[in-house]
């Protein structure tokens, strides 16, 4: 499956083949040039890690021969909607939930969106340092979708502690990581009841009330639908935007040329962000089951096998990209794969991106000139890649 070649003592590849809690491009350059297609062990799977953009799209793109039911142990105990139904019902599902999450619905947010960026900095501005982390990156995203979705913004902290205790397990080895999610998805799940059973008493505007009434194939949704729905985005709306966020200001932080163009041409802070999230890649790799006895480049895969699939890695396959290696805003096209690829493409991406550009654009009008807490390097967490430890400071 191998082969036998050692990375050089520059290079440190991880044995899960996910990123590292550094830069993770040379690490996938060496995945892809000596072990494209690996076997893997860690806390959220045993299987095979593929890593050539050519694979992870056959991956992506054949739900039928590659399954996401059963793929991810995130502490759920019933298949994630839409995340774990395969063909056909998951397009009743995205026919019903993708246009909570439409161009039109995602600009009505955008002015308090704003504001709210701008309340965080108002906070820290004249500080000359912050953790970016937890003083921008976190509340932003967290508090957007609360209210959005229609769980209790006053509980925050809460939520937050529990999205983390399923994404990063603050506990050593597979067994307690896993026992530490089934705990902590009891709780999530106890929390999106509770609010369930208020917005049936007091139905208001936010999603938690729509699906209550919302129906599927002409069936109204159940609770355990609603609950199924629920755990599902409180982990992607809590997490992926403020994984994002922490990569793109490290990566403007240590690169102070791409930092002055974004506060010297702000209108070029869209093709940044899309060329960021495609060189970052803030959720590194997803999960799939194999539904019968496979390939994948020439290496065999059986039913039942797990396959990990390394979407930085494809994101920077010079098999499939010009200049790979290049960070380039001026790339003119870029089809990244940082929201996936297939019918589970992501469902957040146009709030996703509207919370970033905004993010971006008022962080450089009010900070234009920022870099790392001297003495700090940024540590990026595995797999979702946030920096906890994004300390920056400035001149006031
Ligand atoms: C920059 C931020 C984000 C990134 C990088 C991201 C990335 C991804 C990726 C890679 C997938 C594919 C998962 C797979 O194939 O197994 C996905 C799916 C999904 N994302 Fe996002 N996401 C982001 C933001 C969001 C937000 C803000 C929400 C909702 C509030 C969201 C909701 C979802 C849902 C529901 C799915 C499952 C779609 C399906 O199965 O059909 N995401 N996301």
């Amino acid at each position: 499956m191998t082969d036998d070649t050692s990375p050089p003592d520059d290079i440190e590849v991880s044995d899960t083949g996910l990123a590292l809690d550094g830069p993770p491009q040379e690490m996938y350059k060496f995945l892809r040039d000596h072990m494209p297609v690996m076997a893997v062990e860690h806390e959220m799977m045993t299987g095979t890690s593929v890593a050539l953009h050519e694979d992870v799209m056959t991956v992506l793109q054949n739900p039928n021969i590659f399954s996401s039911l059963g793929a991810a142990e995130i502490g759920q105990v019933r298949p994630l909607i839409p995340l774990e139904i395969d063909p056909p019902d998951h397009s009743k599902f995205r026919k019903l939930l993708d246009p909570l999450f439409a161009p039109r619905r995602v600009a009505e947010l955008e002015a308090s969106t704003r504001s709210l960026v701008n309340d965080l900095i108002d906070a820290v501005i004249e500080d000359g340092a912050c953790n970016f982390h937890s003083s921008i990156a976190e509340p932003l995203p967290s508090q957007v979708f609360l209210t959005m979705f229609g769980l209790p913004v006053e509980r925050t902290a809460e939520f937050i502690e529990l999205k983390d205790g399923i994404i990063r397990p603050p506990v050593e080895g597979i067994e307690a990581a896993t026992e530490h999610r089934n705990i902590t998805g009891q709780k999530i799940y106890a929390a999106i009841q509770e609010a369930i059973d208020e917005k049936k008493a007091n139905p208001t505007g936010d999603f938690i009330s729509q699906f209550l009434d919302a129906e599927v194939d002409g069936h109204r949704l159940t609770e355990d639908d609603v609950l199924d729905i629920g755990y599902l985005f409180f982990l992607a709306g809590l997490d992926t935007v403020t994984a994002s966020l922490d990569c793109m200001l490290a990566y403007l932080a240590q690169n102070p040329a791409d930092q002055r163009r974004l506060v010297e041409a702000p209108d070029d802070i869209p093709a940044a962000m899309e060329e960021l999230l495609r060189w970052e890649t803030p959720v590194a790799g997803v999960i799939r089951v194999a539904t019968q006895d496979t390939e994948l480049s020439g290496c065999p895969i059986r039913a039942g096998d797990k396959v990990s699939v390394n979407l930085g890695s494809a994101n920077t396959d010079e098999r499939f990209w010009d200049e790979a290696d290049s960070v380039d805003f001026d790339r003119e096209i870029n089809k990244h794969i940082a929201f996936g690829g297939g019918i589970h493409r992501c469902l957040g991406s146009h709030l996703a991106r509207m919370e970033l550009r905004v993010g971006l654009q008022e962080w450089h009008k009010r900070v234009p000139s920022y870099e790392l807490k001297p003495g700090t390097t940024p540590a990026y967490t595995m797999g979702l890649r946030s920096v906890d430890n994004l300390e920056l400071i400035w001149e006031t």
